[in-house]
């Protein structure tokens, strides 16, 4: 009776693993022809996520002007705008849909920025900006490298 009790237990947490894992670390993804892990989004939360992309893109550019002027002001603005990320204002689904690498990889490019600003506004001597910002690329990099956004099915537009 025990031993029945256990293997149900244990069956359960298996099933509750599987579960977490699916849905909290997998996210919802599928491979894709270019070798990419493709991350399937309704229409809404990619395009929510590609402006957040160009936001990053935004921030590398005001950055690469600004520097080369030692206009370390603008140079601390770019990075905050970028270096604060509220979970809360991010929908659940589109949470549960990316993978825990991407979530893992995207705070952490967050917190990067928001260091650098920090950093900058505390004083950071402006040849030591660049190379902060080329560690901080290796994440888009990183990403970029290995995931893609393709619409869910029945997402509608292509
Ligand atoms: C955690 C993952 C991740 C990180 C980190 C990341 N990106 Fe992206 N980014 C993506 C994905 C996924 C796409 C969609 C690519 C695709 O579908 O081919 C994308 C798309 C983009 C786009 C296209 C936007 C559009 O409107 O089509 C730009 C620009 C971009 N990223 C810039 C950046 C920059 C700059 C950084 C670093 C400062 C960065 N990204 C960091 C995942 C990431």
């Amino acid at each position: 009776m025990k031993k029945t009790c256990l293997a149900i237990i244990a069956a359960l947490v298996i099933a509750l693993g599987g579960v977490i894992y699916m849905f909290g670390l997998r996210g919802q993804v599928r491979e894709s022809d270019d070798g990419r892990t493709a991350i399937l989004l309704s229409a809404g939360e990619r395009d929510l996520m590609l402006s957040e992309m160009r936001g990053f893109l935004e921030a590398v550019q005001e950055i690469a002007e600004a520097l080369p002027q030692g206009d370390m002001k603008t140079v601390a603005e770019a990075a905050a705008r970028v270096g604060r990320v509220d979970l809360n204002d991010l929908p659940a689904s589109l949470l549960r849909k990316l993978p825990g690498e991407v979530k893992k990889l995207g705070l952490n490019t967050h917190y990067k920025f928001h260091q650098l600003s920090k950093d900058v506004k505390n004083g950071l001597a402006k040849e030591k900006v660049l190379p902060r910002l080329a560690g901080i690329m290796t994440n888009c990099v990183g990403c970029h490298a290995g995931y893609r956004l393709d619409l869910e099915p029945g997402a509608g537009k292509p």
